[in-house]
């Protein structure tokens, strides 16, 4: 159903879990990808993605850095011609009671989490605003306005409801171009993310109040991602598609 044979797919983050899962879901699908991370991890990613079947160009970019998001585009153009989707995914979890938290600490989340958003949004768009075609997908998170989840995560609730803020109000500014912008939110996916901020109980808790009675697998949200970014979603825009196992129902 979904035709990605000559799109050009950009993924943030694309060096491991729902990022690595994502770039090999598109590479499948025959897609031209553009694997970009701040970890080597994305060269593997790369090889994965035309294991499976896409073409893979490999690039460093840390989305704070919004000249190397425009250099990243340039490279992606001179090799593919186009862009036509964006993903965007890299985002860090740190945890601190806001007490604790340094305006450092806040500032980082903001910046990688929704800074890098806008970056790389305000760098494929002239490239989007030409071909008249695009698909902006935004990796937010259930704490970011569904669920309290955590007291220790404010700046990263703060940075992930920022990213909803920002998909429905671009998606207007976007949308009588082609470009459509929507945001997906996760509930707990099994990246291995969790483990790093959450105790044993904390996770097998969440599982519990989880109706589905897991975590989400990074594979199932790369393919409620690539729905979001094909063809026949044109009609989609601003939205926000949980992908939670219902843990935001209870
Ligand atoms: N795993 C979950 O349960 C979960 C839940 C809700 C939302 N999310 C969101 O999904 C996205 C992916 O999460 P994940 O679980 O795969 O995490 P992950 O840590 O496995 O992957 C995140 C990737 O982002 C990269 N990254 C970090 N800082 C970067 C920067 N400055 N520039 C470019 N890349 C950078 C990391 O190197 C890493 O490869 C994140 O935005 C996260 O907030 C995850």
């Amino acid at each position: 159903m979904f035709d990605f044979e000559n799109r050009v797919v950009m993924v943030t983050g694309g060096g491991q879990g729902i990022g690595a899962a994502t770039a090999t879901l598109f590479g499948e699908q025959g897609a031209n990808v553009v694997v970009t991370d701040v970890v080597e991890e994305r060269e593997a990613v790369g090889e994965a993605v035309e294991d499976a079947g896409g073409s893979a160009l490999v690039r460093e970019l840390d989305v704070t850095d919004y000249e190397q998001a425009q250099s990243v585009v340039k490279d992606t153009v001179d090799e593919f011609g186009r862009v036509d989707v964006l993903v965007n995914n890299a985002g860090i979890f740190p945890t601190a009671g806001v007490d604790e938290m340094t305006p450092e600490d806040w500032q980082r989340v903001i910046d990688i989490n929704l800074t890098g958003t806008f970056n790389c949004t305000k760098a494929v768009l002239p490239v989007m605003r030409d071909q008249e075609y695009g698909r902006i997908v935004n990796i937010s998170s259930a704490s970011g306005g569904k669920i309290g989840w955590s007291g220790e995560l404010s700046h990263y609730a703060a940075s992930k409801g920022g990213v909803v803020g920002f998909t429905r109000s671009a998606a207007i500014d976007l949308g009588p171009d082609g470009i459509t912008m929507n945001a997906i939110v996760p509930g707990m996916i099994d990246t291995g993310a969790a483990e790093e901020v959450s105790t044993d109980e904390e996770i097998q808790g969440a599982v519990n109040m989880t109706p589905v009675g897991r975590q989400g697998d990074p594979d199932e949200l790369a393919a409620a991602i690539v729905y979001l970014a094909s063809e026949p979603a044109a009609f989609v825009t601003g939205e926000s598609l949980v992908v939670d196992g219902g843990i935001t129902l209870v």
